[in-house]
């Protein structure tokens, strides 16, 4: 057994979100292409008798640290698989928005998975750990995997997508989060209001092929994420905030998953630079930072 193992982890941002029908198990089928970006949590488990948690970082205090952390609901599903009572101090260093719509907590729970499966000594396949992963949340096996990948069915079955290159990202944080619940049942509401049906979703041509060349600029055009009208009804100054970039020249603005993160899409890394700037100066966002993707998903460092 090894004493304290610390696992790095990275957000995502949805490049194609399609949401299609709700199901009788309250979830929606989706297409759901994730992209990982370099802006991290870190997970670190040392020994101990029972399993604890503590958040370190900015937003530390909006994190639970009951039974409803989502890395101790993983150490401890973890622990039951293996059918023995482990514990572990775990320490969460937190960088990712939390309830932004970057999926940190969903990262958290994965770099759990890793760190506890190493510091427990139990060399389960990753094939096992994506099992666990997917019973925790619909966004926890692609902490794991990392890359750019298509998730379908309620996000959790992967397919790695191809890209060429690397591409730069601004993100805008804003204050307090969304619940992603709340965003998909005010998406099933307003289609119901305007008589839309939603039809069964399909990966965009243009978005794989634009992944594919690694061409920033098809990209950005082929964004798309059926959440964000959801997302701006209920938080309003997230249209502004897109706009802003948009007028400072990104290639794509779009909100980040459930929200109320917004991701925009730069031409180069010098322009991501300066886009982080108009956008921190205009006053639209609590804070800016830039990331780009894709890298891989949960670590060992
Ligand atoms: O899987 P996860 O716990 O992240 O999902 C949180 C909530 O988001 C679900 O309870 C559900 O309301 C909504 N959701 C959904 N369809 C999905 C994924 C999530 O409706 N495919």
């Amino acid at each position: 057994m090894t004493s304290s193992v610390t696992v790095r982890v990275p957000a995502k941002v949805n490049l194609q979100l399609s949401v299609g029908p709700l199901r009788d198990d309250g979830f929606h089928d989706l297409v759901n292409v994730f992209h990982a970006v370099s802006l991290f949590d870190e997970v670190t488990a040392s020994e101990a008798d029972t399993l604890t948690v503590r958040v370190v970082g900015d937003s530390a205090a909006q994190v639970p640290v009951d039974g409803d952390n989502l890395a101790i609901r993983a150490a401890r599903a973890l622990a039951a698989r293996a059918g023995r009572p482990y514990g572990a101090n775990l320490v969460i260093r937190k960088h990712i928005p939390v309830a932004g719509g970057m999926a940190g907590g969903s990262a958290d729970a994965a770099a759990a998975l890793v760190a506890c499966d190493r510091l427990w000594g139990l060399g389960l396949s990753r094939d096992d750990l994506r099992e666990i992963a997917a019973d925790l949340g619909s966004d926890v096996p692609f902490a794991l995997l990392g890359g750019t990948a298509v998730g379908t069915g309620r996000g959790e079955t992967l397919s790695p997508l191809p890209v060429s290159g690397r591409f730069h990202w601004v993100f805008a944080l804003a204050d307090g989060g969304l619940s992603t619940p709340q965003v998909y049942g005010e998406c099933d509401r307003l289609r119901e209001a305007a008589g839309q049906r939603p039809g069964w979703p399909a990966l965009s041509p243009a978005l794989a092929q634009a992944l594919r060349d690694g061409d920033a600029k098809a990209l950005g055009g082929a964004l798309v994420n059926d959440l964000q009208p959801a997302a701006i009804m209920l938080r309003r100054s997230l249209a502004r905030t897109l706009e802003v970039g948009r007028e400072h020249g990104a290639l794509g603005a779009l909100v980040s998953g459930s929200g109320p993160t917004c991701a925009f899409l730069a031409e180069s890394e010098v322009h991501a630079r300066e886009l982080a700037i108009s956008l921190a100066g205009a006053g639209v966002c609590r804070t800016v930072v830039g990331a780009y993707g894709p890298v891989p998903g949960a670590v060992l460092v």
